[in-house]
């Protein structure tokens, strides 16, 4: 698929390939679609919607972990790579799903989570066993400290993603484990080359062999610690366990991890890739994951922007913090205009399975119309942005945060509820208030509810008998696929036209350079796209969206985009057509403007 083309962006000739221009949905499996009545989302289910994919203009499905799993982290915690969990079906499903999928020119990426194991792997079962036995390696032990008392503490002090250490004791062999996230997620050891292999064996060849056209890739810059496990500074003193992602993130061997999985898997199978990349935040970390040159990752998640709002990274995650518009935008353009003169590229996405809802976060899910003017506002953001877009399941039907009545037994996932109890357990009242304010904007929850095809009961997630196993949201009478498909002035038709219109100036919307306009407006948020240069000069397009319940002014088009009136026209509004004559911007209006 891939074809020699000019690449107006960097000025070389290069190879274009397909997945830049491509538009990719996640699905998370457990709440797309049961097909069985049992309360959980399935393959066979998946398969039976993959219509509805293709005619929102999806290219490629990534589908959250399938795999054989205990489930205490949601399938982000395996015990079998090769085997498929039994209530999403079969391996033999998975084939069925990608061949239905190549069918409809549609690819398949599923996720590939080999930082860590459940504490159910083989591997893991093994390497516990003994100290000496030959697997002993591939996770990473390490002897207790004791301190003058004789009591034993961890090898470090370090605070693990779940709210506890990292480390767990293993009474049997008297040594502690590593693991950032839960007890039953142990770290596996990328230091030993045949544990690598074996990754690349076990986990990636038997799926690329099998058809599959790639991978997400789950905490991609964690393989590589630092190799003397020493005590992070003190920077919660309230807590034992300290933040301590520069031990563990982005350590000293990872482009030689990653550069050797491309030379051994992905380069050879042309396998998609695309890398989870948190605690990242600076440009010039970035490019050397993504640099074509460098021949590692096709593209990674940077969470700047998703994360807007969260309170720092580990004990206070939950504790909203209000940000300014201008915050989103600069950050925006740090990370739209960072690939500009490389050869690096990089993606657009507001939603996935580890945060709240777009509408709910950047948008105003207040009443049925600001929903709806917000929700076409994000929809414009997002597809007119460059780099390869990614939308999460529920998202085009303006899916939203579930609703801030619901108690907190609602709450299914490890993250909400460890940091809830932490917070309870602190006695400080004001402290568990913040966290369950937090939680009800920010918990990974929002995204994790049963998706919304129809209005019968359960939303057409499952049967009406059923006990799905996340609540289906109070207001699915009202916001469900079956009512905005045969809608035109519905967020998801609005998503079809935005993607289209995003393919058909692909050069502006999904290739161009980014330019804020006032970036220090606080209501509108505007910027300048330029694509290629044609004979008449060069293509331009000028995205206008007020990002707040107030009509304003509308910017200055055509000095913006440096045009003559007569040279513009308006492509796409989400007021419709018309709006073009009024110098206001209603509530949530977005427009783009396109030089002709
Ligand atoms: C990634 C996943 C998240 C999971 C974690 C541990 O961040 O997106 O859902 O909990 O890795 O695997
Ligand atoms: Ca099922």
């Amino acid at each position: 698929m891939a074809s020699l083309q000019w690449d107006t962006k960097s000025g070389i000739a290069g190879k274009t390939q397909w997945w830049k221009d491509a538009t990719i949905y996640q699905v998370y499996p457990a709440s797309f679609k049961d097909s069985n009545g049992d309360g959980w989302g399935d393959l066979p289910g998946l398969i039976s919607k993959i219509d509805h994919l293709q005619e929102l203009g999806v290219d490629v499905v990534w589908v959250s972990p399938i795999f054989e799993s205990p489930q205490k982290d949601m399938g982000y915690d395996v015990s079998d790579y090769q085997a498929v969990y039994a209530p999403y079906g079969t391996v033999d499903d998975v084939d069925t799903l990608v061949a239905e999928c190549h069918a409809r020119n549609i690819k398949v990426i599923l996720d590939l989570v080999v930082n860590h194991t459940s504490t159910e792997h083989e591997w893991f079962k093994e390497s516990r066993s003994s100290r000496d036995n030959p697997k002993r390696d591939w996770y990473i032990w390490k002897p207790a400290r004791y301190d003058e008392d004789g009591i034993r503490h961890p090898p470090t002090n370090w605070r693990g993603y779940f709210a506890s250490s990292t480390w767990t004791w293993d009474e049997a062999t008297s040594q502690y484990y590593l693991h950032l996230y839960a007890p039953d997620q142990p770290d596996l050891n990328w230091e030993n080359a045949a544990c690598r292999e074996a990754i690349y064996e076990n986990t990636m060849k038997f799926w690329l062999d099998r058809g599959v056209d790639g991978f997400r890739i789950d905490t991609v810059n964690k393989y590589s610690k630092r190799q003397d496990f020493i005590d992070a500074p003190i920077t919660d003193a309230q807590s034992p366990h300290q933040p301590a992602p520069e031990m563990w993130c982005n350590g000293p061997r990872i482009h030689e991890f990653i550069h050797e999985m491309y030379e051994k898997v992905l380069g050879p199978y042309k396998a998609l890739s695309v890398g989870e990349l948190s605690n990242t935040p600076h440009p010039s970390q970035v490019i050397p994951y993504v640099s074509a040159a460098a021949q590692e990752l096709d593209m990674v998640f940077e969470f700047s922007v998703i994360r807007l709002g969260t309170g720092n990274g580990f004990g206070a995650k939950y504790e909203y913090q209000p940000y300014p518009l201008s915050k989103l935008k600069s950050l925006t353009e740090t990370w739209q205009a960072f690939i500009e003169g490389t050869d690096a590229w990089t993606t657009v996405f507001c939603e996935n399975h580890d945060n709240g809802r777009a509408i709910s976060r950047f948008g105003d899910d207040s009443t049925p119309e600001s929903w709806l003017q917000s929700g076409k506002a994000i929809a414009l953001w997002q597809t007119t942005m460059t780099g390869t877009l990614f939308l999460y399941q529920g998202q085009e039907i303006g899916m939203v945060n579930m609703p801030p009545t619901w108690g907190m037994e609602e709450y299914k996932d490890i993250e909400s509820r460890n940091f809830y109890f932490e917070a309870a357990d602190s006695g400080d009242q004001a402290r568990l208030e913040r966290t369950r304010k937090g939680l009800q904007i920010l918990a990974r929850d929002h995204s994790r509810i049963p998706f919304q095809w129809d209005d019968s009961p359960n939303s057409g997630f499952t049967t009406a008998e059923a006990q799905p196993w996340m609540r289906v949201h109070d207001n699915f009478q009202s916001v469900n696929a079956a009512r905005q498909a045969n809608d035109p002035n519905s967020i998801l038709s609005f998503y079809k036209y935005a993607l289209r219109l995003r393919k058909e100036h692909g050069d502006v919307f999904i290739h161009g350079s980014f330019k804020l306009v006032d970036p220090e407006d606080e209501f509108i948020f505007a910027y300048l796209k330029q694509g290629s240069v044609t004979d008449n000069g060069r293509r331009k397009a000028l995205v206008v969206l007020n990002m707040s319940r107030e009509a304003r002014p509308c910017p200055d088009i055509s000095r913006a985009m440096k045009c003559r009136q007569d040279e513009v026209r308006l492509a796409v509004g989400t007021r419709g057509m018309d709006s073009d004559q009024t110098q206001l911007l209603a509530p949530w209006e977005g427009r783009v403007y396109i030089n002709y």
